[in-house]
C-alpha cells in the first residue's frame, strides 16, 4: 500500500512540476493490484467493507478487461510460488510442456511475471518487455521449455547477464571479484524482448543478443548508466540458440566434439531420482546402527502417548515440508535401519520409513534396499573442476555428490517395482535401456546376458560390464552442454 501511495504522490508532484494539471476526475494511472490475478469478481465484498478499495478494484478490472499493454517492465519478486489461480497456472503450463521433469521450480513468482509479459504482448500484437530478474532460468536444464517458449514468442531477445551469484561464489573469468547489483545472493540479469506479430516471421535460426557483465557493483552501475541496445559500444554478441536445451548463457563448446552425439545418462539408465531429503537429519540419520535404533524406537514407540515429552527431548517441530505428525501411528522396525551414503565415503545409517521422511524418493531408493550398485551424478555444478560422479551401493542423500547442488542416483538393477513390501525379495531386473545395450554390445562384438552376476565371461556383456564401461568411458551427463555451472 505504501509504495502505491508514494507512486501517486511522486507522479503527481512530477507532473505538477512540468505544468500538467489533472482534470477534475483524472488520476495517475497507477493501480493497486495483483498483476498475476485475472480480473476479479470480489468488488461486492469490498464495496460493503472498504468503499475506496472497491472503487480501485473496479477500475483495475476495467483496465484488465479492456486495456492492452505494449510496454512491460519491472523488477518482479524473487520468490517461491505465492499466487495460484487457474489463469496463471494455465499460462505456466507452456513452460512445463514436454519437459518430463520430476522436480522443477517453474512455479516461482518471477517465471509467472515472465509469462504474463508474453501474454500481454501477444494480446496487443506488438510490444516490448524488460525485466531485471533472477538469472537462474538462463542455464537451468529444467527451464529449457521456458527459454524455448520465450525465444519462439519474440522477435528479438536481449540478455545482459549481470551475474554476481554469491551462492555460487561467482567470480569474473579472470578470477577477480564479481559483485551483485543488488544486496541479494541470487545472480540477476536484464532480460528484454520485442515482438511485432505483424512483421514477417524470421527465416533465420533462433538467435539472441547476449553479453556478460562481471566486476564490482560500481563498474556494473557505471555501464548500466549509459548502456542501450543501440549504443555503438553496447557490446551485445549475437548467439545461436540450440535445441533441445536452448541455453541462454555463454558456453565454450568444442563444435567438433563427438560428445553431444553419445547417449545421455538418462537415456542409459531407465530409473533415476534425486537423493533423499529427510527434512530432519538429526532424527533420521546416525553414524551407528545402535544409536539410530535406540532413538527411533523411543520416538516411534512413545510419540502417540507422550508427544510433548518426545517433542521436547528430540527438539522436534514442524518445518517447511515436514510435520511431527508424520511420526504418529508408526511402529519401530529394525529392518528399516539401513546403510545410507551421506557424502562420498561417509556411510551412515538412515531410518527408511518413506511416510515419515521429508522426501524418500522411494521410486528409486527402494531398489537400493537390496544388493545393487548405482551411479551418483549431479546434473549441474557450481565450480570447476568437474568431479561430481560417484558410485554407491546404498540409497544416497540429496547432496551426496555436491555440497550445493542436488545429486541424482541411477540404479543398475530394479527390484519389484510397484510392490507394496519395500523389503520383499524380488528378482533384480537390469535398469539399462535396450537401445544402449544393443549399440554397446554391437560396438564391442559381445553378446548381452542380463544376469545378476559379476563374473566376467568371455564374449558376454553383463549389466555389471555395462555399468563399468558406462561409468568409466561414456559418462555423458545429459549432454556436454548441460554441464552447467549453475
Ligand atoms: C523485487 S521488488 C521490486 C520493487 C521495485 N519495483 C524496485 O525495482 O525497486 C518486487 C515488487 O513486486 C511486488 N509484487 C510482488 N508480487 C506481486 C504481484 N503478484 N503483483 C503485483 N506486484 C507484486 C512486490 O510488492 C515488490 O514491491
Amino acid at each position: 500500500m505504501a509504495p502505491y501511495a508514494i507512486a501517486h504522490l511522486k507522479i503527481g508532484l512530477k507532473l505538477t512540476e512540468t505544468g500538467y494539471r489533472f482534470a477534475s476526475k483524472e488520476r495517475a494511472r497507477v493501480y493497486l493490484t495483483n498483476s498475476l490475478e485475472p480480473c476479479s469478481t470480489s468488488q461486492q465484498v469490498f464495496a460493503d467493507w472498504f468503499p475506496a478499495l472497491a472503487a480501485e478494484s473496479q477500475e483495475v478490472n476495467e483496465v484488465k478487461i479492456s486495456k492492452k499493454f505494449t510496454v512491460i517492465f519491472g523488477n518482479p519478486p524473487y520468490s517461491k510460488s505465492l499466487t495460484s489461480n487457474a489463469w496463471i497456472n494455465g499460462l505456466l503450463d507452456d513452460f512445463k510442456r514436454g519437459i518430463n521433469e520430476k522436480k522443477s521450480d517453474l512455479t516461482r513468482e518471477e517465471w509467472k511475471f515472465l509469462r504474463i509479459a508474453i501474454w500481454h504482448i501477444e494480446r496487443s500484437t506488438v510490444g516490448v518487455m524488460s525485466y531485471v530478474v533472477n538469472n537462474a532460468f538462463l542455464s537451468a536444464p529444467t527451464h529449457r521449455q521456458l527459454r524455448k517458449f520465450f525465444i519462439d514468442s519474440n522477435d528479438q531477445v536481449y540478455i545482459l547477464d549481470l551475474h554476481g551469484d554469491a551462492n555460487k561464489g561467482e567470480t569474473a573469468p579472470d578470477g577477480s571479484e564479481d559483485k551483485n547489483v543488488f544486496d541479494i545472493k541470487q545472480g540477476v540479469c536484464v532480460f528484454a524482448a520485442t515482438k511485432n506479430s505483424r512483421a514477417e516471421p524470421s527465416a533465420h535460426p533462433r538467435t539472441v543478443r547476449h553479453q556478460d557483465m562481471f566486476g564490482s557493483r560500481a563498474t556494473k552501475y557505471d555501464k548500466l548508466g549509459w548502456l542501450s541496445v543501440g549504443h555503438p559500444n553496447a557490446g551485445f554478441e549475437t548467439r545461436t540458440v540450440d535445441e533441445p536445451w536452448c541455453f541462454l548463457y555463454r558456453r565454450d563448446i568444442n563444435e567438433d566434439s563427438p560428445y553431444p552425439n553419445w547417449f545421455a545418462i538418462n537415456a542409459i539408465f531407465v530409473n533415476s531420482n534425486t537423493g533423499i531429503q529427510t527434512k530432519n537429519d538429526d532424527l533420521f540419520v546416525s553414524h551407528t546402527r545402535n544409536t539410530l535404533d535406540a532413538r527411533m524406537k523411543r520416538v516411534l514407540d512413545e510419540i502417540d502417548d507422550n508427544e510433548a515429552v518426545i517433542r521436547r527431548e528430540f527438539e522436534l517441530s514442524d518445518s517447511a515440508g515436514w510435520k511431527v505428525s508424520r511420526l504418529k501411528g508408526l511402529h519401530f522396525d529394525a529392518e528399516k535401519n539401513i546403510a545410507f551414503l551421506y557424502k562420498p565415503f561417509d556411510i551412515r545409517r538412515i531410518y527408511f520409513e518413506p511416510s515419515a521422511l521429508g522426501r524418500a524418493r522411494v521410486t528409486t531408493m527402494r531398489h537400493m534396499l537390496r544388493e545393487n550398485i548405482a551411479l551418483v551424478a549431479t546434473r549441474q555444478f557450481t565450480r570447476l573442476p568437474f568431479g561430481h560422479v560417484f558410485v554407491s551401493r546404498f540409497p544416497i542423500e540429496e547432496k551426496t555428490g555436491s555440497h550445493d547442488r542436488t545429486t541424482q542416483l541411477f540404479p543398475l538393477f530394479l527390484y519389484g517395482d510397484g510392490l507394496e513390501d519395500l523389503f520383499c525379495s524380488a528378482e533384480p531386473i537390469p535398469a539399462i535401456a535396450a537401445t544402449f545395450i544393443s549399440v554397446l554390445a554391437a560396438a564391442l562384438g559381445l553378446e548381452y546376458s542380463p544376469q545378476f552376476d559379476r563374473t566376467v565371461v568371455e564374449g558376454q556383456l553383463s549389466p555389471f560390464d555395462v555399468f563399468s564401461t558406462s561409468t568409466r568411458f561414456s559418462i555423458r551427463l545429459f549432454t556436454v552442454n548441460d554441464m552447467v555451472p549453475s
